[in-house]
């Protein structure tokens, strides 16, 4: 199985300090072809089963996850992220499944106590800097109506995101939708809570994040994605990352520095993950006061 732990990123050496504009904000269609990578039936690949890993994510709980190299796709080396022109997307990062498991544990605890389990279904689900969408697949599985899926890179989803839905989910799907884009300029495209109209219903019930916050020049354009795009009266977002990136500079608490700063929202740490093979990871919850 292909190894995602890692200490640090390892950014290409020829970054420039300066980001190049980013890619434009597009939607991508489920049935596109892609022309690299494992497709499940999608690509020229000759076994397609052979290209994707099982998790384990509990006794009752596996996923799948695709095998795409970032030579193949966008001629990189051994590279997590070039800024502003792939942003880590084709690896699994530990953050997305430490997501999963506690939002599986919320969905399975036994209800009442200690509080109500946490049920998807019928949920508008976004998942924000999705590449693997494992926890958006999650959400898909335990029956939320509708799922985004955003990535900076649209190759991401084409090559990796839309065939490991198509790997995990293959009874009755919600609705989908794929778009890639920048933080900033990507709202465009999703649903939005309706301010102008005091809409309290506008917008997705639930947002998933996993290791969107290392960068700190992206953070504020992702509380401003998260707050023009979460509903206003019962949504919640459920972000995974660690405390601190060496070598980049965010991390959850920077991050949750300017949501408490901004006075907007709930902050809650829901789980510490301290597996000694990783600095300090945390999920958290946040919500609308
Ligand atoms: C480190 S990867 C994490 C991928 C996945 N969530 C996981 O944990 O395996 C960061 C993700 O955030 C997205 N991302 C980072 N900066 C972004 C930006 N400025 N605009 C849009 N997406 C961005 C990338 O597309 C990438 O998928």
């Amino acid at each position: 199985m292909e190894a995602f732990s890692f200490s640090s990123f390892s950014t290409n050496t020829n970054t420039n300090t300066q980001k190049p504009s980013p890619p434009p904000c597009v939607q991508v269609s489920f049935h596109e072809p892609s022309s690299v990578g494992f497709g499940f039936g999608l690509s020229n690949s000759t076994s397609d089963l052979d290209a994707s890993d099982p998790i384990f994510i509990t006794d009752s709980l596996t996923l799948y996850k695709g095998r795409v190299s970032t030579y193949d796709v966008f001629g990189l080396g051994n590279s997590d992220l070039l800024p502003g022109q792939y942003e880590g997307g084709l690896k699994l990062w530990e953050g997305s499944l430490d997501l999963v498991k506690i939002l599986y544990s919320l969905i399975t605890q036994p209800s009442p106590s200690p509080s109500p389990s946490l049920s998807l279904k019928g949920m508008r689900v976004l998942e924000i800097g999705c590449g693997h969408a494992l926890p958006a697949i999650l959400a898909a599985l335990q029956g939320a109506s509708l799922v985004h899926f955003q990535d900076f890179n649209a190759e991401v989803l084409r090559c990796l995101t839309i065939p490991n839905v198509k790997r995990n989910l293959s009874k009755e799907l919600p609705e989908l939708g794929f778009f890639a884009g920048d933080w900033s300029e990507v709202h465009k495209l999703l649903l939005c809570a309706d301010n102008e109209n005091q809409n309290e219903d506008a917008g997705y019930d639930l947002i998933l994040m996993a290791e969107t916050v290392y960068d700190i020049s992206s953070l504020n354009s992702l509380y401003d994605l998260i707050k023009k795009c979460l509903k206003k009266c019962g949504g919640a977002v459920y972000m995974a990352g660690k405390k601190y990136y060496f070598g980049v500079g965010g991390g959850t608490r920077q991050f949750i520095r300017l949501v408490q700063e901004d006075g907007m929202m709930e902050t809650c740490m829901i789980s510490e993950v301290t597996d000694g093979a990783s600095n300090v990871r945390e999920v958290w919850k946040l919500s609308y006061k």
